[in-house]
């Protein structure tokens, strides 16, 4: 059959803590043609670590490709209508391989791993002058989420990393640069870089001078030699060197919650994004200032679409634990076979009957950084069964997302009207109208969830030298929306707000 001849194309690599994805888009109308995911196995080798294998993350990447390109020729459409790539990427995972081999030297060290609760608490003794010296350098405050403490933790104990330190063998990064650095050619000349966004979840990234920090790699005792070239989030950093797009120029890179604010086109000050994936991640666009939280959120570099264009900030409320506890209630309890299945079980009773369930399997996030709390469940009589635990699941992902928007309204003084929704999890629909009841604003859902891969794929579309997708606003087409209003009346909702709080305090101080 004769293959169909399209627009421009762009593809997307979204690579999260649960999956990889490649997706595919047209840059013309923003329509995604075709995709495929493939998930992606943690480790769990001691309680709280948690670690993935860096060679599976990129192997996922190639399959994903591969079977993308085979699905878009069942569509009839010629892969070399493709233009260029993107990449976004769970951030603050931390990787160190060895640049001669391409062999990594230990397993990722996952965003939410425990293993650096101590290093943070002795390095918090010794922070110099006051105590806002890294907060002030890098929006983070000092905790074992970012990238330098994890990178500390391997150079102080992985003998094989400490070697190649030495042997001018060793190279970092986060998940984005161990990927393009392979993509490109891995030990053949692959590209050592990184983006700005993704830089400033490392904890050694100044985001004012968008430089690595001098004082900050002397205070976490990084050597600068192994850290990546920072570049723009649009501009092209090397060219693919095998599988079915070799050629294909890779020009796009953001964090994953950069890349959603972008594809959710939250391009104005005040414009807000709340992605539900494994973490639960709600940024507001705060323009060209850099706005510091007094309410425990993080300052973070939103995006800088090109080597000459500004920089872009935003406030973010992190939560660690949103999917994940779904995945949890699957692979650890066994209630449910498929993450699916959860929407079921919550309809059957519509209520989680005063079961509360916190899951502090990571501590606690955004706004409490409470790295002593533990996962609790509470509130439980002979009544309860699974179906109030998978609500009471579900209850606790949108509990958290309202103590961060509470948050975000403190700092910017003006509430947000409504919530702007993306990510695997607002398929499910008891869990947005539960947002929308816990809110009491209503919540939108754009009509094509992969805002994080349409993100980056407009990225690279409108990388120089690319020149497929214009970020003009008249160009950017809108998108559908489907809209869930809160159906309860606000006293309700503000009781069952307030119990929840009770159950957090529950869950602090589990481990001194
Ligand atoms: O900061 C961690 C975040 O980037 C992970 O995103 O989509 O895997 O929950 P996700």
């Amino acid at each position: 059959a004769k293959k169909a001849v399209l627009g421009p194309l762009v593809g997307a690599v979204d690579q999260g803590t649960s999956s990889t994805r490649f997706l595919v888009f047209n840059s013309k109308t923003a329509e995604l043609l075709s995709h495929h995911q493939v998930e992606i196995k943690q480790e769990f080798p001691r309680e709280g670590w948690v670690e993935q294998d860096p060679k599976e993350i990129l192997q996922s990447v190639y399959e994903c490709i591969e079977k993308t390109c085979e699905k878009l020729g069942q569509l009839n459409i010629d892969i070399s209508n493709i233009k260029a790539i993107g990449v976004s990427n769970q951030r603050e995972t931390t990787v160190v391989w060895d640049k001669l081999t391409g062999e990594p030297l230990y397993n990722a060290v996952v965003w939410l791993d425990l293993r650096t609760q101590f290093t943070v608490e002795n390095l918090s003794k010794r922070i110099p002058g006051n105590n806002n010296f890294v907060k002030s350098k890098t929006g983070l405050p000092l905790s074992t989420y970012f990238s330098a403490v994890k990178l500390r933790w391997l150079l102080d104990n992985v003998r094989k990393v400490q070697r190649a330190v030495e042997e001018n063998r060793a190279l970092f990064g986060t998940i984005d640069s161990w990927l393009i650095w392979s993509l490109t050619g891995g030990a053949n000349g692959g590209v050592h870089c990184t983006d700005v966004t993704n830089a400033s979840r490392t904890m050694l990234f100044n985001i004012h001078s968008l430089e690595w920090d001098k004082e900050l790699c002397e205070f976490f005792e990084i050597p600068m030699k192994i850290l990546p070239n920072v570049r723009s989030s649009s501009e092209i950093y090397g060219l693919m060197k095998a599988g079915a797009l070799e050629g294909m120029p890779i020009s796009g890179c953001l964090g994953d919650q950069s890349a959603a604010l972008v594809g959710q086109m939250c391009f104005q000050d005040g414009q807000a994004k709340n992605t539900y994936g494994t973490g639960c991640f709600l940024l507001c666009n705060t323009g060209r200032k850099c706005v510091f939280s007094e309410h425990g959120l993080l300052t973070t570099v939103a995006y800088k679409l090109g080597r000459d264009k500004p920089v872009y900030y935003a406030l973010e409320g992190s939560v660690a634990i949103a999917g994940a506890v779904i995945r949890w209630l699957r692979d650890n309890l066994g209630i449910i076979k498929t993450s699916e299945e959860i929407e079921k079980l919550a309809k059957e009773v519509g209520t989680s009957y005063g079961c509360y369930f916190v899951p502090a399997f990571s501590g606690l996030y955004a706004p409490y950084w409470e790295p002593s709390a533990r996962g609790i469940i509470c509130g439980l009589t002979q009544f309860t069964n699974k179906c109030h635990i998978a609500f009471a699941a579900l209850e606790a992902v949108c509990f958290q997302t309202r103590e961060i928007l509470d948050a975000m309204n403190r700092d910017c003084g003006i509430p947000l009207s409504h919530l702007q929704v993306d990510g695997g999890m607002t398929n499910n629909k008891i869990l947005m109208q539960l947002q929308a009841d816990i809110l009491y604003i209503p919540v939108v859902k754009t009509s094509m969830p992969e805002t994080t891969a349409l993100g980056a794929a407009m990225a690279a579309g409108a990388a120089e030298g690319v020149g497929v997708w214009s970020l003009e606003p008249e160009d950017l087409s809108a998108v559908t929306m489907e809209r869930f209003e809160p159906q309860i009346n606000a006293e309700e909702s503000e009781i069952r707000y307030s119990t929840w709080k009770k159950a957090v305090m529950k869950s602090v101080g589990w481990v001194t």
